[in-house]
């Protein structure tokens, strides 16, 4: 009994050293072209020279070929096929492994990492029912390629202007191609700047994980790469529906455009991956009414007109719109306009107040996210600036509408139009943007109940950073450590294949101090400007350091500050 596993041992060594074993080595990065000199391979041990790896046929950006086991290390390179010398070879050895790889990323030194995530502080609200998907990893960065002629975008920055594309998805274990996709410059602001971000709709059949539309967001108003990141995460930590984020590298026709964070797009399917579990056929949707541009949800009487006024000229963008039509009923601003006239005469004090309210509104979805934007000092959401949320009526729940909070990429540290320093006041009524125009945040705090529950959120999430600051450090470390590599490729890569106009809106701003409509740009504009355009803050300094510009801090600093600043409330 006790001979026979040793035994087995020796015999499965006598089998490994008899036999070379070969395993399928697949490395990802930029195709090569066929008149390229070059070649992919890979080195093992002390092999002087690389077994060489082909181009997968369906997609060339992936390469594959059998090889031995290493005995300790092996790394990618490129080659010469003639010569067969190398010409670049991965900057560290990969530690050998006994079976077949996963797609890795060429140059990348891990292809997991360990990043446990925050803890789940409150439920998913009710109306929550939310599909499980591929779409977001929290730990590792996929690959995103883009092949199409989009010159239509490069040298107009108008909205709406579109561009076929062939996207191709290549995770740790998956990949694909999306033929027949759309892609365009997203946002309003961002779209002017040296590295944009784009929206991607794919083709009529097809879905990327059960999403159809996916945004790739530009993350360089944020010398740290990781706020956006942090307030999406926080957001599903506080049991709130929205998109979730992650990281993906992006390559355009082989051009790296660098490190990106994905999102979802708010279009259909959203709400049914959102609200039923990804189930579109069958589903009572309800209209989603989108809040973006001066929208405080402000009763402006009954006419639609008013609701529908174009806020920014060159775009057309309107105050409030429809994001997705219901499954019944008119496509019109109706119910909007109803919930404003409640917002405007909705009861406080009154016994039955807090259950009128909830039969209007999903008040957790409310105070959790405006919590939120007080805890994340978000400058561009709906108490700073009226903006970015989106209001969704809820039929398996009467029609009640739900909160949505999104756009989180101006906050914790980080501004474009207004100081920093007015996110750190200490007391959430001298927050930026409070004392104007918020009825659905000032109605609802006359309700003692909302307002004891709102201020128990502050409370509660202050609290547990004050006493364990690795509560939120932990995973700003994790994410730092993870994207760490890819930052420094991002910034390495030069932008200029965008358009000169671009970095001339800047320039204009920072050496004349004009804004675009030619008048003296604000303080906040020129110092935001400035730091976009220079782009030379490290990233250690962005996570970890201090930086003391009226748009900028570093982003421990800021969290650090912010719970010095309310020490008193709690
Ligand atoms: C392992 O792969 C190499 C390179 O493709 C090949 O030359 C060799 O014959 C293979 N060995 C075995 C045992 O399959
Ligand atoms: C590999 O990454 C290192 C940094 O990690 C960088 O210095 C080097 O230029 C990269 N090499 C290639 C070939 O991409
Ligand atoms: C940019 O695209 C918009 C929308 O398609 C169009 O109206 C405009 O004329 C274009 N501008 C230029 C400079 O091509």
């Amino acid at each position: 009994m006790l001979q026979k596993p040793a035994v087995l041992v020796v015999f499965l060594l006598g089998v490994s050293n008899a036999i070379a074993q070969n395993i399928t080595y697949k490395v990802v990065t930029t195709a090569l072209d066929n008149g390229d000199p070059l070649a992919m391979g890979v080195l093992i041990d002390d092999y002087k020279t690389p077994f060489p790896l082909t181009a997968s046929a369906d997609i060339p950006y992936i390469y594959t070929g059998y090889a031995p086991i290493a005995k300790s290390s092996y790394s990618y390179v490129r080659f010469n096929k003639n010569s067969w010398s190398l010409e670049e070879r991965e900057a560290f050895s990969r530690d050998a492994v006994e079976t077949d790889t996963v797609f890795e990323f060429y140059n990348r030194s891990q292809n997991t990492y360990s990043v446990p995530g925050l803890p789940q502080l409150y439920e998913p609200i009710d109306s929550m029912n939310r599909v499980k998907s591929d779409l977001h990893y929290n730990d590792r960065i996929p690959a995103i390629f883009l092949s199409g002629d989009i010159s239509s975008f490069q040298t107009n920055s108008s909205k709406g202007v579109n561009a076929a594309v062939d996207v191709t998805y290549v995770g740790l274990d998956q990949a694909m191609t999306l033929k027949g996709a759309k892609i365009q410059l997203s946002g309003r602001g961002t779209r002017n700047l040296p590295k944009a971000s784009y929206k991607i709709k794919f083709g009529e059949q097809d879905l990327l994980f059960g999403y159809k539309n996916i945004k790739l967001r530009s993350l360089i108003t944020d010398p740290s790469y990781i706020r956006e990141k942090m307030g999406f995460d926080l957001a599903e930590s506080f049991g709130l529906p929205t998109t979730r984020y992650s990281f993906v590298r992006l390559f355009i026709n082989n051009k790296p455009l660098g490190l990106f964070g994905l999102e979802e797009d708010f279009s259909n399917p959203w709400l049914a991956n959102e609200f039923n579990n990804g189930v579109s056929q069958g589903f009572n949707q309800g209209i989603l009414y989108n809040g973006a541009i001066r929208s405080n949800l402000q009763y402006l009487g009954e006419s639609e007109a008013p609701y529908l006024e174009v806020k920014v000229k060159k775009f057309g963008d309107t105050a409030y719109s429809i994001k997705a039509k219901p499954t019944n009923g008119n496509a019109d601003m109706k119910k909007l306009i109803a919930f404003t006239k409640f917002l405007k005469d909705a009861p406080s004090t009154e016994p039955d107040a807090a259950a009128t309210w909830n039969s209007h509104v999903d008040t957790d979805s409310v105070l959790r996210s405006l919590a939120l934007e007080v805890l994340l000092g978000d400058t561009d959401g709906y108490i700073s600036s009226g903006d970015n949320y989106y209001i969704y009526e809820d039929p398996a729940h009467n029609g009640r509408f739900v909160y949505i909070m999104y756009d989180l990429d101006l906050t914790q540290g980080s501004a474009s139009r207004s100081y920093v320093s007015q996110t750190l006041k200490g007391d959430y009524t001298k927050f930026l943007g409070y004392n104007e125009a918020r009825p659905l945040l000032k109605q609802m705090l006359k309700v003692p109940e909302f307002k004891a529950k709102f201020e128990s959120i502050l409370r509660d999430f202050i609290r547990k950073q004050r006493d364990n600051q690795e509560f939120l450090y932990e995973h700003i470390d994790a994410l730092a450590s993870m994207i760490k590599e890819d930052v420094a490729w991002d910034k390495s890569i030069s932008r200029e294949h965008r358009e000169t106009t671009v970095s001339q809106y800047l320039e204009e701003i920072v050496e004349n101090g004009k804004d675009t409509n030619g008048k003296a740009a604000e303080p906040p504009v020129i110092d935001y400007s400035e730091r976009v355009l220079r782009n030379d803050i490290s990233f250690e300094t962005a996570v970890n350091g201090n930086i003391d510009r009226i748009t900028l801090m570093g982003l421990k600093q800021w969290y650090s500050e912010m719970i010095e600043a309310y020490s008193s409330f709690v």
